[in-house]
């Protein structure tokens, strides 16, 4: 599976980390930016990793910013992407299961490298449920249809 991987500033050293892990993991990983330390915008980083998840089927993301509030803000701006902000290991998880997330969201100076390499090990693994969540998720791309 291919994993996308994007960052700002504040998700820089985050991003390294994972791309790292994920890479040993044998996951191929694509980095859709930034490639420093130095203050970049993260909307436009946002929109271009979405946009790779979206043309490349069956590929996830993961943005990273300082709290990864924003990365998600900007994320779910892009039709068909459902991005989840998270902290905790039974979010990373369920929003595979019942959201069929196909971005996650991490906050360099929220969580610690560790957690937060736990947190994207359980997203990429967890494989969507179906069924009933479906018609949810349906709701979801109705209101995107709707703002049209
Ligand atoms: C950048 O200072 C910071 O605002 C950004 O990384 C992110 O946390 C925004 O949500």
């Amino acid at each position: 599976m291919t994993v996308y991987l994007g960052a700002d500033h504040g998700g820089f050293e985050l991003k390294e980390a994972l791309k790292k892990h994920l890479d040993a993991e044998g996951y191929k990983v694509i980095d859709c930016g930034t490639d420093s330390t130095q203050s970049v915008d993260y909307a436009p980083i946002a929109e271009k990793t979405c946009l790779s998840v979206l043309s490349d089927d069956g590929s996830l993301g993961i943005l990273c910013c300082g709290t990864g509030i924003g990365m998600s803000m900007a994320a779910n701006k892009v039709n068909g992407i459902r991005a989840a902000a998270c902290s905790d290991h039974f979010s990373a998880k369920y929003t595979r299961l019942h959201n069929n997330a196909n971005i996650l969201c991490l906050g360099g100076r929220v969580i610690g490298i560790g957690t937060a390499l736990e947190l994207a090990d359980l997203f990429v693994d967890t494989k969507y449920e179906g069924g009933r969540h479906q018609h949810r998720l349906d709701m979801i791309t109705e209101i995107e249809k709707s703002q049209h």
